[in-house]
């Protein structure tokens, strides 16, 4: 499903949800403490389908669904805390820090941010960055997924 272009970044093609969240399943298999995924791609893309396989591939078996009327919702249940923070309704990068996203981003768990380009500033210059998106209008299923600071095993 993925191949290696320029620059160590990953392309994959995601022919349904069902595609996106083993792709967050294997990455979240091998997650590290420490690790900010920053996902980007507007509405309906696929950021929450990655993220609930993400949670599953730490070995979360609680729901995870966007966090809509709070910016982060904390899992502890799995081999690591996950951290999804959701940044679509925040009106500026101070609703981050009265949250203190810090002890999160640096703490020992993962973070996963949706709508990461709206916090961009804040993310630490290592995160992996995770860009899912539509490849036409006609096929409604397939999504071009690009990551880059991963390393290749942990695609497998
Ligand atoms: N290839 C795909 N990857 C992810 N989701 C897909 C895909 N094809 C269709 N979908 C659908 O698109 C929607 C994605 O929703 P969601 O993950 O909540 O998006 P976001 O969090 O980016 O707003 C779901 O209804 C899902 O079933
Ligand atoms: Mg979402």
């Amino acid at each position: 499903m993925c191949a290696e272009s320029k620059d160590a970044e990953y392309t994959c093609i995601s022919r349904g949800a069902g595609d996106t969240f083993d792709l967050g399943l294997r990455l979240g298999r091998r997650a590290a403490a420490g690790e900010v995924y920053a996902l980007y791609g507007d509405l309906g893309a696929g950021k929450t389908a990655f993220a609930q396989g993400f949670a599953k591939g730490l070995g979360i078996d609680e729901a995870v669904t966007s966090p809509t009327f709070v910016i982060c919702c904390a899992y502890e249940g799995g081999r690591l805390p996950l951290y999804h923070f959701d940044a679509y309704r925040i009106a500026d990068a101070s609703e981050m820090e009265e949250i203190g996203y810090e002890e999160f981003f640096y703490g020992d768990g993962v973070s996963l941010v949706e709508w990461a380009d709206l916090v961009e500033e804040l993310l630490p210059r290592d995160c992996i960055r995770v860009w899912i998106e539509r490849v036409s209008n006609d096929d409604f299923d397939v999504r071009r997924i690009r990551i880059s600071g991963v390393r290749a095993e942990c695609l497998q």
